[in-house]
């Protein structure tokens, strides 16, 4: 199906094609300045050029052998200068844009793009027996947005939580359970527990060789498979999935498969074997294999000297099994800007081995969080933020708000409500800008219920149903939304209209972003709208089952928008 803004510019294009003066190949549209009352421009300077006329004239005579059907979607046609611009009819787009979000719904605004293309999307990766850090909370939520966005452009996407439930340091984690037993908690507490268990053994490590030779055989019991190592590891591993899965449920994430490092283990020796075979790596006289001068990257390890695979081999056998198994038109590592060069190495080294040389390998880069005083959150700092705590934290500083800003509702639905609205402000504050960004942990503007705050969006979501809800006696009809012509309500509309693009445009950038701005505009649009245009005390019963239709549209398509970022809203707050 096609949305109302690209019948509108089809129609452009067709009404000037008609003219017969221009070639179709010529016909390129723009957006006005902000500036022009228009809702698209045609700069005529190539027509012009290829018709010897200087452009201002071309564009006069086209303004003025242009006919519209009397059902158009253009209102005025007019010429300034080099551009010929093009309105929407007011009354037509009301009337398109709300039959549409009507009949779409939940779907409003998706496509079919995607239709037989599948994504693999790499996300979350959390590390076992470890808490999750805030580069794996930006990971699983940016990951679960474009997920969301993907399939909502018609992709079939598969996630894959890439588990780093492998490596040598298992050795350490389970001799440390040995020596000191397994933490009777559960959670993050469990898992806190853990890391501290860890470090207290790597620090006595240090000056006993005897414990080091202990998680060396470790390390190797659960490499080969020794019953009793496998045991004590799977339980880590549910442990920690167990933890994961609590906050997972929390923010809406669903990952279709958690192979983790481990899955590749048999894999490795046939992946460097291929490597060396092909003569992309070389085995050192040591016994190490590398890859040098590879895209003038700097040099790196496929296998150490001692035998031992790595965080790469395991990536690249990842690859392998990916394109193998989901044969994906695409693969998107949801991972921080710290391995950017990993990954670069990664994916030239896969190109290198003649694979996936038609398919895109994308790093879809987050930047660092920092604390409300400026300060990057780290371990070593000791200011690090852990996802089960942060969750803990927004809800119960959202229970406050809820408390002040909803006093009314009953006690069950205010901690309903603030679920939401803590989840909501953490997602948000990962997703309002470009991922590449930085982003500061500041609970005040997070939270605030003005400003561009998932807050403010859920609560303007809330008024539109406390609208709705007032006005139900009387319903809401398409019938008499053509008298929506107040300019908030065009305005309104028109930004409604435009999130099927918004939705194209995130895709095409990895830009969650551009969903948020879209909501955020949405909210600030119906803003004014609320406060230049009476609803329920509008003048005539028509007019008032019109903006009421106008204000059900409004929550649907904000809705959909906030479901895009995985953040839920609220029927009343
Ligand atoms: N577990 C890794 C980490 O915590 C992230 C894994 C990302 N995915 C991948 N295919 N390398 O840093």
């Amino acid at each position: 199906m096609k949305y109302t803004l690209e019948r509108f510019t089809a129609e452009v294009r067709s009404v000037i094609a008609a003219t017969g003066r221009v070639a179709p190949e010529l016909i390129e549209t723009a957006t006005p300045k902000p500036n022009i009352p228009a809702d698209l421009a045609f700069p005529v300077f190539r027509a012009a050029k290829a018709l010897g006329l200087p452009p201002p004239q071309l564009a006069n005579e086209l303004a003025a052998s242009i006919t519209l059907a009397p059902d158009s979607l253009i209102g005025a046609v007019s010429a300034a200068g080099p551009f010929l611009n093009f309105s929407l009819h007011p009354q037509r787009l009301a009337e398109a844009v709300l039959a549409e979000i009507a009949q779409q719904g939940a779907a409003y605004g998706t496509h079919s793009d995607g239709t037989g293309q599948m994504i693999v999307v790499d996300y979350s990766a959390p590390n076992i027996a470890k808490r999750m850090h805030v580069g794996h909370i930006r990971s699983t939520i940016i990951g679960q947005s474009l997920v969301n966005i993907f399939r909502a452009l018609g992709y079939t996407v598969v996630g894959d939580n890439h588990l780093g439930d492998w490596g040598k340091q298992f050795g350490v984690v389970l001799a440390a359970i040995e020596l000191y037993g397994r933490p009777a908690v559960e959670g993050e507490a469990a898992l806190e527990a853990l890391e501290a268990q860890y470090a207290r053994y790597a620090a006595a490590a240090k000056d006993q060789p005897d414990l080091d030779e202990a998680a060396r055989h470790w390390s190797l019991r659960l490499e080969q498979g020794d019953p009793q190592a496998r045991e004590l590891w799977q339980w880590c591993v549910d442990l920690t999935m167990r933890a994961a899965q609590r906050n997972y449920d929390r923010l809406g994430v669903h990952i279709d498969h958690a192979y983790g490092e481990s899955f590749y283990e048999h894999m490795l020796p046939g992946v460097i074997a291929e490597a060396l075979d092909k003569g992309v790596a070389q085995r050192e006289e040591g016994g190490a294999v590398v890859i040098t001068d590879l895209e003038k990257l700097p040099t790196f390890l496929l296998q150490r000297s001692d035998g031992g695979t790595l965080y790469m081999t395991r990536d690249l056998a990842t690859v392998l099994f990916r394109l193998d198994e989901f044969s994906p038109t695409r693969i998107i590592y949801v991972i921080g800007e710290p391995q950017a060069l990993h990954l670069r190495q990664l994916f030239a080294l896969t190109r290198a081995m003649g694979h996936a040389r038609e398919i895109d390998l994308v790093h879809v880069a987050f930047g660092t969080v920092f604390d409300a005083s400026g300060q990057p959150l780290s371990t070593r700092r000791g200011n690090m933020v852990y996802l089960e705590s942060l969750l803990d934290e927004a809800v119960a500083r959202a229970l406050a708000v809820v408390e002040q800003k909803s006093p009314d509702l009953p006690a069950e639905e205010k901690q309903a409500v603030a679920e939401a609205v803590g989840v909501g402000a953490v997602v948000y504050n990962d997703l309002y800008q470009d991922t590449k960004r930085n982003i500061t942990l500041d609970w005040d503007r997070m939270l605030a219920t003005e400003g561009n705050s998932a807050t403010y969006l859920q609560y303007s979501h809330a008024r539109c149903g406390s609208i709705l809800r007032r006005g139900a006696a009387d319903g809401h009809d398409l019938a008499h939304v053509a008298l929506l012509t107040h300019p908030s309500e065009v305005r309104l509309i028109k930004h409604l209209a435009r999130l099927p693009d918004a939705l194209r445009e995130a895709g095409s950038r990895y830009a969650p972003f551009v969903i948020a701005d879209w909501c955020y505009t949405t909210a600030r649009e119906f803003g004014v709208f609320f406060e230049q245009c009476p609803v329920l005390k509008a003048e005539q019963v028509e007019l008032r089952s019109a903006r009421l239709a106008l204000v059900a549209a409004t929550a649907r398509a904000l809705k959909v928008g906030l479901g895009l970022l995985g953040i839920q809203a609220p029927e009343r707050m």
